[in-house]
């Protein structure tokens, strides 16, 4: 663990100078069944990266075995329930261990087997996070969809990666409400032929439809033994598929590998949180995520850590969960998003400091800027001026975090993310491609790989091309705009492409407009984000229609309803404003630019519209407001 800023200096110049023998003693703290021949082979050109090449090891082993003969009885995960009231569970490693082979060997008495896809919908239960080990165990790729999504895009990510097995519930606890998980994935399952099992886990008790391919989760594991030897895996073999937006239709299934992401994840969290053996630590996020995937599961137990998972959400039963938990589970290190801090923000501060905090030691940010007002807040009331906080800058992408402050160890500057990681070569680019010394804004890039970069997108590596090494020959270009200060920090300054993030949620919004493009009224639609004090930004649709209706509400009611359905809740547009047309260009492209201060209200910045094929459409958006 990096323990001074002088040695992160070291440790950093180090890793630039030699990233093949930095990387290679770091992994060297790990078990491998079999030791790397090369530690990286890289082409972004093609693009191609492999880390530890030829290197054996199973994650799991790394996550639970080698804990077993340190720390049996350690809390690896203190779940907590939607309910106060429902006790929370300490589960030690030993017993996580043993769970996960059970679990493993149940997906293999079912068919399971190394590289087949297991779709896992589920909610945030232990479960969730000891079936994602299992598959790891079994050497099954797995594919975690986030239990807010709908039927539609389930099934989307499903059939793109041919999912041969699906795991979920009965159905869920989310605050006051429950989500039939199991009636949303029959529905789901109507149209992927490659699903032959679906194992379920009763949570709610509440009634389902049987299905020939459904199997009782519990009724099956009442079968099987826990004996489950960790399958050899190679480290380039992929560990899970995990979708994200982007700006077409079709979600991007990034594909992670075994071994650099494993080290990755957890030489970040060791270094970025720096947690002690008796520490407690909590990120709020969902497995559903990356956030999960890396600081939930994974990195956390890769260190031996107890990693609390939390399966409410912070309204419930009152806005003050977040604080009654913390001081219920004495948390040491508390890591959420600037979403939260600002929804949170908004309630009385005696709601915070009713609860006792004083076991916190270290926060966290993540999924989008923080913002002052949001920082200073949570600085203040949360961490007493006592705790440092980490903005960590990642995507899914990225496997793990790339840029942040180390807790307490390299300095902290409100609203920026600081310093890459050792061994990450961030730089910025002007529009022409050319790199930017010292001070200055542009856009954000990455020189060289780190181990946790995806590897590809799932059966489309054309695509993985374009989106991410094409714009910038040389350089892996996550999407962000950045600025640096005189010391060298970044700042994220947000999304330089069509994604929007709406609190903490990556959406694009292509596939919100094809949704909206559905509705038999509708002729064209465009979709922006614009701030919104709570969520960041939230979307603002603009949408042609065929007939005017005096009644505009039922169209828009349907309208919303028609991206619940297709994507999911968080995707529907706070506001849908119907338009006789769209700002385009002469050559027919829709001007986002100009939709975006128009949502935005910054009518003053609208620049030259008269360019425009259609300058008119433009006032009459100002007008119809
Ligand atoms: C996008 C990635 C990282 C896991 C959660 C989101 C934005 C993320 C920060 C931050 C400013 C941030 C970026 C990035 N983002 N963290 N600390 N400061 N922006 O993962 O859904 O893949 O989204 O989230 O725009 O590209 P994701």
């Amino acid at each position: 663990m990096i323990n001074s800023l002088s040695e992160f200096k070291v440790t950093s110049a180090k890793a630039l100078e030699n990233p093949d023998g930095f990387w290679s003693e770091v992994a060297s703290e790990f078990h491998w069944k079999s030791p790397w021949k090369q530690t990286l082979d890289y082409d972004f050109s093609k693009p191609e990266v492999k880390w530890f090449v030829g290197g054996k090891l199973n994650i799991t082993e790394n996550c639970l075995d080698r804990h077993l003969a340190t720390q049996p009885n350690k809390t690896a995960i203190l779940f907590e329930p939607n309910d106060p009231t429902e006790t929370a569970q300490h589960i030690t490693y030993k017993e996580l261990h043993k769970r996960v082979c059970q679990t493993a060997n149940m997906l293999m008495a079912n068919g399971a087997k190394k590289g087949d896809r297991i779709c896992i919908y589920m909610p945030m239960v232990p479960e969730l996070a000891i079936a994602v080990l299992a598959c790891a165990r079994i050497g099954a790729i797995h594919s975690v969809v986030f239990a807010g999504f709908s039927a539609t895009a389930l099934a989307a990510r499903i059939n793109d990666a041919s999912c041969s097995m699906l795991l979920t519930a009965d159905g869920g606890f989310r605050g006051a409400k429950t989500i039939a998980l199991k009636e949303i994935a029959d529905d789901a399952l109507t149209s992927c032929s490659t699903v032959n099992c679906c194992l379920v886990l009763q949570r709610t008790q509440q009634e389902v439809q049987w299905n020939s391919i459904d199997k009782w989760w519990h009724e099956e594991l009442e079968k099987i033994d826990d004996n489950c030897p960790a399958e050899v895996m190679d480290s380039e073999d992929p560990l899970f598929i995990l979708y994200t937006s982007g700006s077409t239709g079709k979600p991007k299934g990034m594909v992670h590998t075994c071994g650099g992401y494993m080290v990755y994840t957890a030489y970040t969290f060791k270094n970025v949180f720096q947690c002690q053996p008796n520490d407690v630590y909590w990120c709020t996020a969902d497995i559903g995520w990356i956030t999960g995937h890396s600081y939930i599961v994974y990195g956390p137990l890769a260190n031996g850590a107890t990693t609390v998972m939390f399966e409410g959400v912070p309204s419930y039963p009152a806005f003050d969960r977040f604080w009654e938990v913390c001081a219920k589970h004495n948390i040491t290190h508390f890591y959420t998003a600037p979403t939260a801090i600002r929804a949170l923000e908004k309630h009385p501060t005696s709601l915070v400091e009713k609860h006792d905090l004083s076991s916190l030691k270290v926060l966290g940010s993540v999924g989008e800027p923080i913002n002052a007002e949001a920082w200073h807040w949570y600085d203040k009331h949360v961490g007493k001026h006592n705790c440092p906080i980490v903005d960590t800058w990642w995507q899914t992408e990225t496997g793990g975090i790339l840029i942040s402050s180390l807790a307490g160890v390299t300095p902290q500057k409100p609203t920026f993310a600081t310093l890459p990681m050792p061994g990450v070569q961030t730089v910025l680019l002007n529009n022409e491609g050319d790199e930017i010394e010292g001070e200055g804004e542009g856009i954000l890039a990455i020189k060289h790989p780190w181990p946790s970069i995806a590897r590809t997108i799932w059966g489309d590596h054309e695509r993985y091309k374009n989106v991410y090494f094409s714009a910038y020959p040389g350089y892996y270009f996550p999407g962000d705009g950045a600025l640096r200060d005189a010391e060298g920090n970044f700042r994220i300054t947000g999304r330089v492409d069509d994604v929007v993030i709406v609190s903490g949620h990556n959406l694009g919004t292509a596939p919100i407009e094809n949704a909206i493009n559905e509705h038999p009224n509708v002729v064209e639609s465009a979709v922006v984000g614009f701030p919104h004090d709570v969520k960041g930004n939230a979307l603002h649709a603009f949408a042609i229609v065929r007939s005017r209706a005096d009644d505009n509400e039922t169209l828009k009611n349907e309208l919303r309803a028609l991206v619940a359905k297709t994507i999911g809740p968080i995707a529907k547009p706070d506001r849908i404003q119907v338009v006789s047309g769209l700002p385009k260009t002469r050559s027919g492209k829709i001007m986002r630019r100009i939709l975006r201060k128009l949502a935005a209200g910054e009518y003053d910045q609208l620049g030259d519209v008269s360019t425009l094929l259609n300058p008119e459409v433009v006032e009459e958006i100002k007008q119809n407001k």
